[in-house]
């Protein structure tokens, strides 16, 4: 019964977190947000409660602390599932500092685990896991059987470890089922315009890079190599809006909580199936905003790979999910969105 059921969404004011909760809010689900504000903002909060008009459920804490998971439990034993958004997320920084990633990542998931395993109820589970624990792919469009590559980051190995943490203890729990979501590139922004991506700090992605270059927070934007074996030397991606992504994330739950899988585990891609160079999307922006973007071709950033977009068949089959929002609808989001957070 999906009325009504609670569910608790780490991470929730996060900018995939706070999307998912828009959407788990209209099909009628009850949310708990939990998320300790170490990037994101409580103001992500108001902007959910104008969408929503509802007074929201927020616990703001630290699940790297077992006792605070364990009474969050006791409060909150009732609910029916987990959305585990809640992680560190920069490729480059995980780089400086592994061991804040291999801690954050881990032992917040861990902590979460054992507490579910502690409950009577069933629970259904959905991680948030990446495109980069294929690496560079063998085959393009990538499906789910792709050969998962040693991680070209500590980010990337944590979201291949954690996958294994949750398909093992799914195997000898008694009450745990769960799904790891693989995203591709996540961009945009709610059409509300009350809530959207806020990089804290200079954004490592490009499409926050490009909407603060158009804005002029920045003097230009720099392509990071052009001479890729692709169609125009320049890095494929397969971005997909945030709105979809967080609707894949609604239909997984459904399917948990419906009891509609027969394993106690499964995994998909999470992508729009379509890719796009860095090019394309600077095209696209140029587009939609009318604004001739600023830019210059610099260096390869190391750890890119040349290509990545999503077969998204396994979803679309089973999870009954397809996205809808083109490549320009999402840029456009991202740009309305840059323009509201800059007050123009
Ligand atoms: C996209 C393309 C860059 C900035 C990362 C994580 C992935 C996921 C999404 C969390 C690349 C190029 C970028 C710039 C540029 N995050 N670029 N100039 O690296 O594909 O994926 O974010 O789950 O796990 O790895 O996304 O937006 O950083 O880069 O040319 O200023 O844009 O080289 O080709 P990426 P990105």
């Amino acid at each position: 019964m999906i009325k009504k059921s609670k569910i608790i969404v780490t991470g929730g004011l996060g900018f995939i977190g706070s999307h998912t909760v828009a959407e788990l809010h209209a099909q009628g689900f009850e949310v708990i947000i939990v998320d300790d504000l170490s990037n994101s903002s409580i103001n992500v909060l108001n902007g959910l409660e104008k969408i929503t008009k509802t007074k929201l459920i927020f616990e703001k804490m630290d699940l790297k602390n077992k006792s605070l998971v364990k009474k969050l439990f006791i409060k909150y034993h009732d609910i029916s599932g987990v959305i585990h958004f809640a992680a560190s997320k920069a490729v480059g920084e995980s780089v400086i500092d592994p061991l804040k990633y291999y801690e954050n990542n881990l032992i917040t998931l861990i902590n979460l685990l054992k507490e579910i395993n502690s409950l009577k109820t069933k629970i259904s589970f959905i991680f948030s896991s990446s495109c980069t624990v294929y690496g560079q792919a063998k085959k393009l469009p990538i499906k789910e059987d792709e050969k998962i590559k040693q991680a070209e980051s500590p980010y990337g190995n944590t979201k291949q470890i954690c996958e294994e943490i949750i398909q093992d203890t799914c195997k000898t729990s008694k009450n745990l089922k769960a799904i790891s979501l693989r995203y591709f590139n996540p961009i945009g922004a709610h059409p509300s315009n009350e809530i959207g991506e806020l990089p804290i700090g200079k954004p490592q992605n490009l499409v926050p890079f490009i909407t603060q270059t158009a804005i002029g927070k920045h003097k230009e934007l720099t392509v990071f190599g052009n001479d890729y074996p692709t169609i125009d030397g320049t890095c494929v991606r397969d971005y997909i809006h945030v709105v979809d992504l967080a609707k894949a994330h609604i239909q997984s739950i459904k399917r948990l909580i419906e009891n509609k899988t027969v394993s106690n585990y499964d995994f998909f891609n999470v992508g729009t199936g379509k890719g796009s160079s860095v090019l394309e999307v600077i095209t696209s922006f140029e587009k939609v905003s009318n604004i001739k973007l600023n830019y210059k071709i610099g260096p390869r950033r190391n750890g890119d790979v040349n290509e990545a977009y999503a077969d998204t068949q396994k979803a679309n089959n089973v999870l009954d999910w397809k996205s809808e929002l083109s490549l320009d609808q999402a840029i456009l989001s991202a740009w309305n969105w840059e323009r509201k957070i800059q007050n123009i």
